[in-house]
């Protein structure tokens, strides 16, 4: 058959589908009976869209088909049966032909059996609805047609009275992956057909409410709230806690606590009609764009926020309950704010949650056509009128769904889609619909249909000349003018893939700066890595897919399983809602509250005076309850005694004083750390004269080879692969945006040969009491160097190293790392190390990071990115010990930063996923004077000038010493 075929005409029609009702608020907690439809069902996989529909018909039997978990994606089910998941960012993974799709074109049949309970009521009407269904579903109840429709993350209902019998009801649905509608959901994720989210059957009495708009706003002036909710059918609007008791429709203004983000204060109310009791949870609160700002209650806002795709590593974009609330818990827990629901309505119960526990939502609309741009945007739909009606069913549906959630702040048209009369023409019924919300759109600078301005990825230099006003003028005079009069907002930035991202403190301190611009949304919340039982988590391209985009899809701040990464540490610390800076020498703190709404009263002040690393006094700093945006200077409780031997300083923390919603007393909401006193290096240790034997030359403790001048080992402790080492596992950031891969840093370096650089030992020296030895260190087919040179001594207890770098030639690119790499037995898998900590840091990232005394396994410092990259630096260490248990390695005499880890550079450069990751009989130590800074090149800005690693003179300096002894050098 072929798609003129009249039955199946509705996969490739333009239209948003038939037999559908109009949407409606999501239903709310009510009296009214339903029916969860969730569970498992028959299914049937063909290959093409127009396979019989035999099976819709009464007394079908099915008994030989599979089972699926509904909700559910068929293609994660099954164990590979039901076809894979497959991966692209922009492109279409099909002809660019719209609105027409493949002739291969999966197709799901469904089937479900259920009875009505006995408590079902009768009379009333019933409704049957769909969450979400990818992309395209047609449905059959008791062998009668109900309808089709597309739009997939968007909510579908169909009248189903009449049609319901006590017992034995089939419901039969058909879902094709491809529709026209896939044309308009062209995101940046996995391909996963299915029916997703819940499916439900409601009791709808008589009387029962169809409609419902909460309108709930504040007047900071007067402090009072005003309340009018529309109904359909009009019913009683009761707010006992508010004394409201008014006809839906009336308007009632009282004194009330508005909702923030930060103080999310609903009030339990219902809306009473002849046939329903429906639970109301009124938040007030007035969002506008009023003097340049975006302002809520008054005051403008700084959104800490991020854009969250719905993702579970086992069941895709179908998310539990407790899910969500995770999400949602851990966002809270680390400083964020806001989120932005890329690219497409979450789950309706998510909104629920950021009602409740107090986030800012940017709701966005299930729409993205980016693959166009492939084909300079030719066929757009947002530019042809005849997807209009498409477009505007989306942004109903959207809008309608969720128009009572206080925490949606604004409504977005949708995500890259070009520009287009299509997007104009949302816009225009969103406004005329709910006026109340600002409209937010990225795609189209001249930003008419949008309330603030917008941008993606805009580097720091961009950002501070549109802080100041000044950005460069792009395209009409009106359009420009109109631009700079808005506020804005990176709806995307700092692109979180692998290791990184960098430059985070540097774009937060422009959003602090500048009142234009109110923060943006970090991309994304957590990597889209699908669980496999070969490669831990896949990507794209591990499912055999003939186009993909890698693992562009694993660029989150939670690992696949929810593990925050080291990234999203390092947001916490850069948003944090209260500062605390000032001279810890002379024992002053200033202490900034950048709450919008809240003081610091629910904050208590620990503070700790710390003696190289160990707290020698603790206590709690009485700080007043200063006002959001106040500050107030204290002074530091008077230390001990000075120390100018040690290292000192103070390490304060604001933990929640109560039990909150979303963590517990204690909680570390923010922390400083303020130096005291620097403290000093051991001193190089000399003496011992060296003394050659066989191959091998003897320095005190040290033992070296006498040709290659290699230190082979240190107390006894044998150590392999010594020397100079520049080379790091590229990040995704160092390879850059895919799609200009070739001229990225890390091709950069690949080219230059900084993967295999050749060491050229030109002397061996022996002198009186040190060693010499002189290298010159470059890779093949270059005349580029570094000149490096190696200072030994020891007193037969430590072994001091100074490693002079010196480059030769002109060098163009900035090196990956400095320092020197040894090789120890994979039994010293333990180290407690007194730097940064606990977690990663390089010189651009290191935010969550405390200077502090840590422990951990080698395992436990490995950073488990899903393709494996360079991770795990430990920077700022002082002395780091290694041990097997008996006999400790300590490294100090210098401020180095460590990674230790039971596989070489050259084979964590090599693997595609951690399984290819096995441990060895070495443990790979690099102590490194410098790395090269991250940056967030895969989509984004490069490293900052100030984080660059330029070949410059270099002057290096470590000990090594061996102690008989197993206990640990100081406890952790
Ligand atoms: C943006 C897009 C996102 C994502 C990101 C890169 O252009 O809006 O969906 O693709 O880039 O990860």
């Amino acid at each position: 058959m072929t798609d003129t075929d009249t039955d199946i005409a509705y996969v490739v029609d333009v239209s948003p589908g038939s037999g559908t009702l109009p949407p409606r608020a999501w239903p709310p907690a009510s009296d009214a009976t339903r029916l969860s439809l969730n569970g498992s069902w028959r299914f049937r996989l063909s290959p093409y869209a127009d396979a019989d529909t035999a099976f819709t018909a009464e007394g079908y039997d099915a008994s030989a088909w599979d089972t699926l978990r509904v909700p559910g994606h068929w293609v994660l089910q099954g164990q590979g049966r039901h076809g894979s998941p497959a991966y692209t960012n922009t492109p279409y993974p099909f002809p660019v032909d719209p609105p027409f799709v493949p002739t291969e074109n999966p197709t799901g049949d469904h089937l479900h059996t259920f009875d009505l309970p006995a408590h079902w009521p009768a009379g009333g009407e019933a409704v049957l609805r769909f969450d979400g269904v990818e992309s395209c579903a047609r449905v059959w109840l008791n062998g009668a047609e109900l309808g089709e429709f597309k739009g997939s993350r968007l909510p579908h209902e169909f009248a189903v009275t009449g049609q319901l019998r006590p017992r034995g009801n089939v419901l039969a649905v058909r879902v094709h992956q491809w529709s026209s509608g896939s044309y308009l959901e062209d995101q940046d994720q996995w391909w996963l057909p299915g029916i997703f989210r819940d499916v439900t059957l409601l009791h709808r009495p008589e009387g029962a409410v169809r409609d419902h708009f909460v309108h709930a706003s504040y007047d900071h002036v007067r402090g009072t709230g005003t309340l009018r909710v529309d109904s359909e059918p009009a019913g009683r609007v009761l707010v006992p806690e508010l004394g409201i008791d008014v006809a839906s429709g009336e308007t009632a203004t009282v004194p009330v606590e508005p909702w923030s983000a930060e103080q999310p204060r609903l009030y339990e109310g219902e809306l009473v009609t002849d046939g329903e009791r429906v639970r109301l949870r009124v938040g007030f609160r007035t969002v506008r764009v009023e003097d340049g700002l975006i302002k809520a209650n008054g005051r403008p806002l700084l959104f800490r926020g991020v854009n969250r795709h719905e993702f579970h590593p086992e069941t895709g974009r179908t998310l539990d309950l407790a899910t969500m609330r995770e999400d949602v818990l851990l966002m809270k827990r680390h400083n964020i704010n806001a989120v932005r629901t890329s690219h497409y309505p979450p789950h309706p119960a998510f909104l629920d949650l950021c009602d409740e526990l107090g986030l800012w939502v940017v709701d966005e609309c299930d729409l993205e056509t980016h693959g166009f741009h492939a084909v300079g945007w030719r066929g757009n739909p947002v530019a042809d009128p005849r997807w209009t009606p498409a477009l505007l069913d989306r942004a109903a549906r959207m809008v309608e769904r969720d128009k009572n959630h206080p925490s949606v702040v604004v409504w977005s048209l949708g995500n890259e889609c070009g520009t287009g009369e299509g997007l104009s023409a949302m816009a225009a019924w969103i406004r005329e619909r709910d006026p109340s919300r600002p409209l937010h759109y990225e795609g189209d600078r001249s930003c008419k249909d949008t309330d603030f301005y917008s941008r993606m990825y805009a580097d720091h230099a961009e950002v501070e000349a549109i802080g100041r006003g000044e950005e460069a003028a792009l395209d009409d005079p009106e359009s420009d003018a109109r631009r700079r009069a808005m506020p804005f907002v990176q709806c995307e930035y700092a692109h979180a893939m692998g290791n990184g991202p960098g430059g985070l403190a540097e774009y937060q301190e422009l959003f602090e700066k500048y009142p234009r611009l109110q923060g943006g949304f970090v991309w994304e919340w957590i990597d889209h890595g699908l669980a496999h039982p070969e490669f831990g988590y896949a990507y794209g391209g591990d499912f055999g897919e003939e186009l993909h985009d890698g693992n562009f899809v694993c660029d989150g701040l939670l690992f696949p399983d929810r593990t925050p990464s080291p990234g999203l540490t390092a947001f916490k610390s850069v948003v944090q809602p209260v500062r605390m800076d000032g001279d810890g020498r002379e024992g002053v703190v200033r202490i900034r509250n950048l709450y919008d709404v809240s003081d610091l009263s629910h904050l208590e002040f620990a503070w700790a005076y710390e003696k190289d690393g160990a707290t020698v006094r603790e206590g709690v700093l009485d700080v007043p309850a200063v006002g959001p945006g106040g500050s107030v200077e204290l002074a530091l409780p008077e230390p001990p005694r000075r120390d100018p031997d040690a290292e000192t300083q103070w390490t304060l923390r604001a933990r929640l004083a109560k039990d909150t919603a979303w963590a517990e007393r204690g909680h570390v909401v923010a922390w400083a750390q303020l130096p005291v006193e620097g403290g000093m290096q051991p001193p190089a240790p000399g003496g011992s004269a060296p003394v050659r034997a066989g191959g091998r030359i003897a320095l005190g403790c040290g033992e070296f080879d006498a040709r290659t001048g290699a230190l082979l080992a240190v107390g006894g402790l044998p150590v392999t692969g010594f020397g100079c080492d520049v080379w790091r596992a590229p990040t995704d950031n160092d390879n850059g945006m895919p799609w200009v891969a070739g001229s990225s840093l890390a091709a950069k370096w690949r080219a230059l040969g900084l993967d295999r650089m050749q060491h050229r030992v030109e002397a061996v020296e022996p002198r009186a009491d040190s060693l010499v030895v002189r290298t010159r260190v470059a890779p093949a087919a270059s005349d580029l160097a570094l000149r490096v040179t190696y200072h030994w001594i020891s007193n037969g207890i430590r072994l001091a190293l100074r490693m002079d770098v010196e480059p030769e030639g002109a060098w163009q690119v900035p090196l990956p790392r400095l320092g020197v790499r040894l090789g120890l037995p994979a039994a010293y898998d333990r180290v407690t190390w007194f730097g940064a900590g606990p977690g990663e840091s390089y010189p651009d990232t290191g935010a969550g990071a405390m200077l502090g005394i840590w422990s951990a396994t080698v395992p436990e410092l490995q950073t488990p990115y899903v393709r494996p990259q360079e991770n795990g630096a430990r920077s700022g260490t002082r002395w780091a010990e290694l041990t097997d248990g008996v006999r400790p390695l300590l490294v100090d005499g210098g401020t180095f930063a460590f990674t230790a880890r039971p596989w070489s550079t050259r084979e964590l450069d090599a693997a595609a996923h951690r399984t290819d990751l096995v441990a060895g009989d070495t443990v790979w130590l690099h102590l490194d004077a410098r790395q090269h800074g991250i940056g967030s090149a895969s989509c984004g800005p490069g490293v900052l000038p100030d984080h660059r690693l330029r070949p410059g003179q270099e002057q290096f300096r470590v000990q090594f010493s061996v102690r008989d002894s197993a206990a640990p050098r100081r406890p952790a």
